[in-house]
């Protein structure tokens, strides 16, 4: 059985990242999309509410399940008897971070091959820091997010606009 691990932060998860889940879960036969555990990093959703969002995004989508795992990707990969992970390619900016991470799991797992899928177009520029900026300001972040979460994810974020500088 085919299988791709996708990983990442998803905080939260976006348009663009379930445009590369949905491209991802027509190549491969079972698709988990891994929401990993960083302790390093300071997120704005726990790893609960971060994968119950996503569970909601896919919904529907029958080949596809979400996990968590506060491991080295590899080691996940491998438990789960996959063989690829699957990242989304927005712009150059994105290169050289995502072919160090592919090269450095590639020698730690060299059977697991890592597949970079160019964004669609219309989600180039979409970003989960910029969905948690415009959600905290209380802008429209409908173009951004799964319809389904942009109500959830603005009660969250959308904080009282602080006082100006005073200028
Ligand atoms: O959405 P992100 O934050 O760009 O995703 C990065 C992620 C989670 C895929 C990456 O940090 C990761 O794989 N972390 C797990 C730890 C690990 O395996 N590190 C070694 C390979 S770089």
């Amino acid at each position: 059985m085919s299988v791709a691990v996708c990983p990442g932060s998803f905080d939260p998860v976006t348009k663009g990242h379930l445009d590369i889940i949905k491209r991802a879960s027509v190549l491969f036969e079972e698709v988990i999309v891994l929401v990993v555990v960083n302790v390093d990093k300071h997120c704005s959703f726990s790893v609960e509410e971060r994968c119950e969002m996503i569970r909601q995004a896919v919904a529907g989508m029958e080949n596809v399940r979400v996990d968590s795992y506060g491991g080295l990707l590899v080691d996940y990969v491998r438990k789960q008897g996959a063989q690829a992970i699957v990242k989304g390619l927005r712009a150059m900016s994105d290169f050289e971070y995502e072919f160090q991470m592919a090269l450095t799991n590639k020698k730690l797992l060299p059977y697991a091959e890592t597949l970079f899928l160019t964004t669609s177009t219309e989600n180039m520029y979409v970003s989960s820091s910029l969905v948690r900026q415009i959600a905290g300001f209380g802008g429209n972040i409908s173009d951004l997010v799964p319809r389904c979460l942009v109500k959830p994810i603005m009660e969250r974020l959308q904080r009282a606009p602080s006082a100006d500088c005073g200028a």
